[in-house]
């Protein structure tokens, strides 16, 4: 811009940004406009509580929140928690900055009761999500209009806010703690082994619940008047306008592309993290008076284009209670609300920006749409204001009609006249509710008029349907609205509306998005909800009254939980209570070190991967011309670099670190750029081009590699009695097929790595988040052709790995450490959540095909089962996941004759790998599954047929494991009674029978987990134990802390040996020098073999100090006697170390496997399902499992409701989905679509049971583990079918009434699309193309 084109205003602009962080001022004279506050306040201020887990809004761990003058003279402040990591850092100007450091912290001992809170109440495990949780929680106490929330706001204030590890239920009973109204909370039976979550705010009560740790407003920022504001950055500029003219004045002087306005930077940040556009300069628009109306002016609603919506929420809450008829529209806008994104987004996103953006499944668009919404638009060059209705402004796929020099500023809403019967509702249905963008929303308008004909009956004046995910944008359907005009208000009118609107919107399987036949349901689901609501609203009595229940929103009632623990035995003092979390304090305050937060040395260097974008093809060409152009550029890194094997793999070396020749799949590294800054390694590796050649086949699905016979390795086969007769003779028999998906294990911290060489002697110091410290330790030795003594690896804490840090970080690790070694500087590298959910592998997807033969009672004859696993391109664990699940296949029943044969296909999909449960789970299902269809045939209820066939005590199963201390059969009996069961299922018949469009279903289901490695020699492991002089104890072990409280029950076990506090002994990391070629941690036996090993070096230690002491009865205190100790020069460090005895190496060719005990346990889960949409909620829980005597029962408690939680994500809602070539058309054959929080959905807190009831089992001991406990980790996912099992239930009943009595087949994850196209009906019959009763949506397996 000239000189002479500067406006007044734009030569008076501040150039630099003011405000506060945690009470400290902060003036930034240099901000670059691309910095995100996340990225400022760890790179820059150094405050690493706030973490990165998605970078795009969707998981909460960068929450923080912001505080503002916006009264000067009320001096009123307002509060938000935002996601530092979509705010610019501009956007703070004049603003209080409040991070998770600034509530309290450890080291200052000053720990906010929020943080102490979780902590105490066992809701931290990684801790990778906890500050976040701590920042949301802090903003709905600070914004909640009493002094303290209700339960209500409570239940709906971390709707943005993910966790992985715990299933919510800690967090929440912690969160309750706070409420105002905790006598709502249900008592529950007092029992002094049971803890209700009233239980716990009554405990908390008595404690001071105001907020102590209060940072007051700074003074400063309370007279603060926000100027113009124009920031000049190296590659943008940011200007933030005060007024409308001087937006108008802006925008004509950079007209066009030369500019972009910005509100929230929702939308705009993910253009720009895409890469789509850049944009010279940034306009905010968030201090512009003009856009922040918000009225009701006689017949009109006045919305600015900036009211925020979390503002609009608020207002249109008040406006309901008005009660001032609007016809509805305020209603229907709060309820498209209620599930709209989350507190965090609609807190800073504005309704403007949702109009502007265009997007296709925009919930909000086609409410107004309905309401005939018009907008103001303000044009820049000559000042023209128009107005345009909503109706008339989408035109296409992110097209508007709008000049790009127009600004929007309001949005009007007329009201209705009061004499018209008007009606308006909304409706959404997405993946899940919380924070998930609709698959279908949709906004409904009609007039209706007396009809002439008959005075009692009512026909349509006037009607709007509006959709959004029904095609590339917002649309109408127009025929529909205008064929139904003066027609009856009567069900053949919908009807016929159904036709019209389906012929009207047609989508088919190349429609964007996918789920074409869902979608087309959903679509008269809401109209036949909308017309069952006008049919309530005028007391139609054509309505039965059992319609009532969908003609409005279900409200979910409270969640509240219980767990009951058995008492601890008396001989232990550490052992077996319910230590608290070691480092859940740290990592609440946020002072926790992940590796992401490790300072970087000064010469350290950042890399970014360059990744194959085609699967099965041949790297032609690379060009890295204009990467290398980049400033900061320093090198490309590829297979040529490698000095040792490029060959690389946790079992067999069939992977390359660096494709040489073919990349196998999307997401193969070819190479790595190294920088020296993180920006601009990510620019480079984007500028570097690859030329492929691509080969056939190309192998995406299980079928596609069983047409190809893609495999690795043989066929494997276990085989007990003669199958083939047994099944020829039995008497009946049932045959089907099972395709179960695959999971992303969507641990909150990503994969990162710091590598730092040193010329001294060749050594390489490692920082890995992995969940082992010696595989990648031997294989990086390998690759740099090294001994393994030259790595040091090290690991403090893992945010989260559920199997998926196992092996497929390890290639990365080494590739930074590879690039470390050329450069000879250090290299560090954190992969975004995109790239790191499409390369770092799955839970394996599994086909299943089955027979099986069985008496008329139900006696189980005979099984012959196959199964398939999509393994990727590398052999990774496949085989070792496919023999887990033969191995469980057959839970806990007998079968006396049985075939499992297993193949893992090989595809060119990135390599998948180990998840909690490592196959398990699959073979639970399909052995579940097979019941089920069982007893569908035979018409029995499926529990009699799993009771009939339950494994006694000292039967063999089919791998000729011999059960031993056999308590399932205790465990149904206590868990039959204890959930009221019996009663229950005859409550969910009545409900069935007497709601239509509502379905009950509950379930009951067992477990037998076959705990310990089937490899003998991973059976093993070491520790190393030091006492210092001044008795404080470090404990080192082989086991890798990633949330499991793993070190919590190792410093238990040390305490209780040794006899000193639990205070005196610390874990400060584990490495590879301090303990040798460990096992990775996972399978569940992470406690048994590590806890054996401490226990055994501390009984040394205590042995050696018990011979100073001459008089037991004496008092010595623990330190009088270390120094003791050091005086007598006795040894103060031990060594310890395990080999789980009587263990071999399994040979399925033989039958033969044992595991070391099984984990046991059952759960019953009860559910609602609404028909129309497939939509659910957890009604009640109860788990009952035999954890042995537990080392830490709040600990295990929480593996089992996170594990569990985990279930219900992998059985029911979260869907891997990857082009390939006959299922997923609408994506690119090989490319991963649901790569972050957007698209692929985790459970979050409003898919917690309503009543979660978790006991540990009484009296069980086992002679097989340490302090004869059990491992906890991965047995409770597989009690999870019990949801898909109730779910199927609640279908099964919509079906019988509709007429559909015949078994049917429910892929899992029973996803909302799934259920709803098994509720077989009216709607779906018109929305499938043909056999709807059998139709089967497509899945990615
Ligand atoms: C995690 C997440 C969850 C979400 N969930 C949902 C959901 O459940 N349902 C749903 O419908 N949406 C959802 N969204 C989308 C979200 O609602 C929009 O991104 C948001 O409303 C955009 O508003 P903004 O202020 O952030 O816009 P920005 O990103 O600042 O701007 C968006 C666009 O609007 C333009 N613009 C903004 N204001 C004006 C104006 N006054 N005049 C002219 N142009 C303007 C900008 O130039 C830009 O092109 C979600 C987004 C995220 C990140
Ligand atoms: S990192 Fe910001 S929401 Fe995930
Ligand atoms: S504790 Fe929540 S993600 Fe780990």
């Amino acid at each position: 811009m000239t000189e002479e084109n500067k406006s007044d205003s734009q030569s008076t602009m501040i150039e630099h940004l003011l405000f506060y962080v945690n009470g400290k001022e902060v003036i930034e004279r240099h901000a670059e406009p691309d910095w995100t506050l996340l990225w400022y306040l760890r790179n820059k201020l150094c405050l690493t509580g706030s973490k990165l887990g998605c970078g795009e809004g969707g998981c909460g761990a960068c929450t923080v929140m912001i505080s503002r003058c916006i009264d000067r003279e009320s001096g009123k402040v307002e509060h938000r928690t935002i996601n530092a990591c979509l705010a610019p850092l501009c956007s703070v100007d004049g603003c209080h900055v409040i991070t998770v450091e600034g509530l309290g912290s450890v080291n200052k001992s000053n720990i906010h009761p929020i943080q102490s809170r979780l902590t105490e109440l066992f809701g931290s495990q990684c801790g990778f999500c906890t500050p976040g949780m701590v920042m949301s929680l802090y903003g709905t106490i600070t914004t909640a209009k009493t002094p303290q929330p209700t339960l209500q706001d409570i239940e709906e204030a971390l709707d943005g806010n993910l966790c992985r590890c715990t299933g919510y239920r800690p967090i929440l009973d912690a969160v309750k703690t706070f409420a105002s109204d905790i006598k709502k909370l249900p008592t529950g039976e007092p029992c002094a082994t049971t803890s209700t979550t009233l239980d716990k705010c009554i405990l908390f009560e008595k404690q001071d619940s105001i907020v102590s740790n209060h940072i007051d407003f700074p003074a400063k920022l309370q007279s603060y008047a926000p100027q113009s504001i124009h920031i000049r950055g190296s590659s943008m500029d940011w200007f933030r306008p005060t007024s409308l003219k001087e937006v108008l004045q802006l925008r004509r002087t950079y007209p066009g592309d030369a500019s972009k306005f910005v509100f929230g930077n929702t939308r705009v940040q993910m253009e720009r993290q895409m890469n789509v556009m850049k944009f010279p300069r940034l306009i905010a628009l968030t201090h512009v008076e003009e856009l922040q109306k918000l009225s009701r002016i006689h017949d009109t609603l006045c919305l600015g284009a900036g009211i925020t919506f979390s503002r609009l929420k608020s207002q249109l809450i008040e406006w309901v209670d008005d009660k001032i008829n609007d016809g509805g529209i305020c209603e229907a806008l709060l309820n498209q609300l209620r599930y709209f994104a989350s507190t965090q987004i609609r807190n800073v996103a504005s309704l403007g920006g949702n109009i502007i953006t265009a997007s296709p499944i925009s919930d909000i668009n086609p409410v107004l749409q309905a309401a005939n919404a018009i907008l103001e638009l303000h044009h820049a060059d000559t000042n023209v204001v128009r107005q345009i209705p909503l109706r008339d402004f989408f035109l296409g796929a992110r097209r508007i009609s709008m000049d790009e020099n127009e600004v929007l500023v309001t949005i009007h809403i007329p009201l209705p006249d009061s004499s018209v019967k008007y009606f308006l509702r909304s409706y959404k249905q997405a993946r899940r509710r919380d924070d998930s963008k609709g698959i279908v929303s949709a906004g409904f308008q009609v007039q209706l008029e007396q009809s002439n004909s008959s005075d009692s009956q009512w026909q349509v004046a006037f009607a709007c349907f509006s959709f959004g995910g029904m095609g590339s944008t917002t649309v109408m359907a127009k025929i529909a609205q205008q064929n139904i005009i003066g027609l009856p208000w009567t069900r053949s009118t919908m009807n016929k509306t159904c036709e019209w609107i389906l012929n009207e919107l047609p989508l088919d399987e190349t429609s964007l998005g996918g789920q074409p036949e869902y979608r087309r349901t959903l679509m008269q689901s809401f109209l036949f909800k909308f017309y069952t609501y006008i049919c309530c609203e005028l007391r139609q009595t054509t309505i039965d009254s059992t319609d009532n229940s969908i003609a409005y929103p279900y409200r979910r009632p409270i969640s509240h939980a219980q767990q009951t623990i058995p008492k601890c035995p008396q001989s232990q003092k550490v052992v077996g209570t319910s230590l608290l979390h070691q480092s859940g304090y740290l990592q609440a305050t946020g002072e926790a070190n992940y590796v992401d937060d490790i300072p970087s040395l000064t010469n350290t260097l950042h890399a970014a991967f360059v990744l194959s974008t085609k699967p099965n093809a041949r790297i032609k060409h690379i060009d890295i011309e204009a990467a290398s152009q980049v400033p900061g550029f320093v090198s490309f890194v590829t297979h040529t670099d490698v000095p040792g094997s490029n060959q690389t793999g946790p079992i067999v070396p069939d992977e390359e670190i660096f494709v040489s020749s073919v990349a196998p799949c999307i997401g193969a590294v070819i190479g790595l750029v190294v920088c020296e800054s993180e920006q601009a390694a990510y620019k480079a590796a984007n500028l570097v081009q690859i030329e492929y050649e691509l080969l056939t086949p190309t192998i995406l699905t299980i079928e596609d590699a069983i047409m190809h016979e893609s495999y690795f390795g043989n066929e494997i086969c276990l085989q007990q009695g003669d199958i083939d007769k047994s099944l020829a003779e039995a008497e009946h028999k049932v045959e089907g097929t099972l395709m179960i998906g695959g999971q992303e294990h969507f641990y909150l911290e990503p994969n990162c790595c710091m590598v730092i060489p040193s010329m001294d002697d060749n050594e390489i110091t490692m920082y890995l988040s992995t969940q082992s410290v010696s595989a990648p330790q031997e294989l990086t030795a390998r690759a740099l052709g090294r001994d393994i003594s030259r790595i040091k690896c090290h690991n403090k804490r893992v945010g989260g790995a559920f199997g998926g840090k196992e092996t497929r970080p390890i290639p990365l690790c080494i590739g930074i450490a590879v690039a470390a070694v050329k450069v000879g500087r250090p290299v560090r590298f954190n992969l975004d959540r995109h790239t790191d959910i499409s390369i770092t592998g799955h839970r394996h997807p599994f086909k299943v095909e089955y027979k099986v033969g069985f008496t008329a009672n139900g006696n189980l004859l005979a099984l012959d089962i196959q199964l398939w696993n999509n393994g990727g391109c590398s052999l990774d664990y496949s085989i070792s996941i496919m023999e887990h699940a033969m191995l469980h296949t057959g839970n806990c029943y007998r079968f006396p004759n049985i075939r499992i044969r297993g193949r893992s296909c090989k595809t060119h999909l990135p390599s998948n790998t180990a998840l909690r449960g490592f196959g398990g789970p699959q073979g639970i299902l399909a052995c579940e599954n097979i019941i089920e269809h069982i007893a569908s045939y035979l018409k029995m209820d499926p529990f009699n047929i799993r009771q009939l066939n339950l494994f006694k005590e000292g039967d063999t199963t089919h791998y000729g494991q011999i059960l031993e201390h056999w308590n399932v059969p205790r465990i149904l009996n206590e868990i039959i009674t204890s959930s009221d069961l019996v009663t229950r299922q005859k409550q969910v018949d009545e409900f069935n029978r007497t709601n239509i469009y509502r379905k009950r279903g509950i379930s009951i289901i067992p477990t037998k987990f076959g705990i310990g490695f089937l490899l003998r020699f991973l059976n093993q492991a070491g520790a190393l134990v030091h006492i210092y002089k001044d008795g404080s104890v470090l404990v080192s072990h082989g086991g890798i802390e990633m949330g499991q409280g793993l070190n919590t029950k190792m410093i238990a076990i040390a305490a209780e040996v040794l006899g000193c506090g639990v205070h005196r002994i610390r874990i400060s990391e584990t490495a590879s020098d301090k303990v040798p070629n460990a096992s990775s941690t996972g399978g569940s036996v992470s406690s048994d073999l590590n806890g054996m090993a401490v226990k055994h070096a501390c009984e040394q230690l205590r042995e050696r100090l018990n011979t100073l002491i001459v008089d037991n009865n004496a008092e010595i205190s623990w330190e009088n006697l270390v120094t003791q100790a050091y005086f007598s020069r006795l040894d103060l460090c031990a060594h310890g170390f395990h080999a789980t005895p009587n263990m071999f190496d399994y040979d399925l060719s033989q039958n033969r496997a044992q595991y070391n005990y099984f984990t046991q346990g059952a759960a019953v889960s009860e559910v609602e399902l609404d028909t129309l949409t497939g939509d659910w909620h957890i009604l009640r829980v109860d788990i009952l499992m035999d954890v042995g005597t537990s080392l830490n029962p709040n600990i295990d408690i929480g593996q089992i409701e996170g594990a569990f939680m985990q279930g219900v994500g992998l059985f029911t809602m979260e869907e891997l989905i990857w082009g390939d070539h006959e299922q997923q058309k609408w994506i690119k054959p090989g490319f991963l679509f649901s790569r972050g929080p957007d698209t692929y959905k985790i459970p979050s807190f409003s898919d917690v049971p309503l009543d979660f009831r978790v006991s540990l089992l009484s009296e069980s001991s086992n002679p097989r583990a340490i302090y004869s406990s059990k491992g906890i980790g991965e047995p409770p996912i597989t009690l999870a079918s019990s949801v898909f099992f109730a779910l199927k239930q609640a279908c099964m009943a919509y079906r019988k009434q509709q007429g559909f009595s015949d078994y049917f087949t429910l892929q899992s994850p029973a996803t909302v699309e799934r259920l709803r196209m098994a509720c077989s009906d009216e709607f779906t019959n018109r929305a499938c193309l043909t056999d709807h009763q059998n139709f089967q949506p497509r899945g990615s397996y």
